[in-house]
């Protein structure tokens, strides 16, 4: 069978890619609006795309759009329009244990809630810029915007945000002699529907 992307239907089409790509990591974002509230909420579409400088990416879509004069206007998630406007934000490691608080977080609260008190979560001031870190994650990386390429500008269409890491906070009980220990930080992977993984099942391959 083929599939050519234009031709199903754009729910298919998401179907089609998050049954194909994946596992994936999780980013759980925490962001801040210009007024100060604090913002949560957890994006799959993540990964690291530099080392030198650090940069991370991740991509939040249109999941909804509005009708004005005609004109479909795309409507960005709360994480989305905080980055846009401050600049800053925070990827937040989710260890299984975090992975309950991290599924409520995702959960279309308006834009000015704040999901760490809906969601019951402690959180503890970042060091270098102002959204704050998820307390309980083992890892959490302060970034500040490197850049926005919006890639569709209706429904579906992403936004890739890239973020320049610079600081970096690890639970002293996650990392060893420059290795993080993956039995200690237990991460959970996006995988289709309301699955997730765990990496308890794991083989090793060595580089040619
Ligand atoms: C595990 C998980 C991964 C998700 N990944 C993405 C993603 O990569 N892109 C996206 O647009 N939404 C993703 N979502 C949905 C968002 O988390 C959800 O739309 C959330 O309400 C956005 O919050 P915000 O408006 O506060 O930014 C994901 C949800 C879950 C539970």
């Amino acid at each position: 069978m083929i599939v050519i992307p234009k031709e199903i239907d754009p729910k298919d089409l998401y179907k089609l890619l998050i049954g194909s790509v994946l596992p994936r990591p999780i980013a759980w974002v925490s962001s801040i609006s210009k007024e100060g509230v604090p913002n949560l909420a957890p994006f799959s579409f993540f990964t690291v795309a530099s080392t030198v400088p650090p940069v991370l990416c991740f991509a939040p879509q249109y999941s909804k759009v509005e009708e004005k004069n005609g004109k479909t206007i795309p409507v960005p998630k709360d994480t989305l329009a905080n980055i846009k406007e401050t600049k800053e934000f925070v990827v937040n490691i989710v260890s299984h244990s975090l992975a309950e608080k991290m599924n409520q977080s995702s959960a279309p609260y308006a834009h000015n809630i704040n999901e760490f008190e809906k969601v019951n979560l402690a959180s503890k001031p970042a060091t270098h810029i102002k959204p704050p870190l998820v307390a309980g994650s083992l890892i959490n990386m302060e970034c500040k915007l490197y850049d926005i390429i919006e890639i569709g500008h209706g429904l579906l269409g992403g936004n890739l945000i890239l973020g320049e890491i610079i600081c970096i906070h690890l639970n002293d009980s996650v990392y060893k002699n420059t290795h993080i220990d993956l039995d200690v930080l237990d991460p959970v992977g996006r995988l289709s529907g309301n699955l997730y993984t765990t990496i308890k099942d794991r083989f090793e391959l060595e580089r040619p």
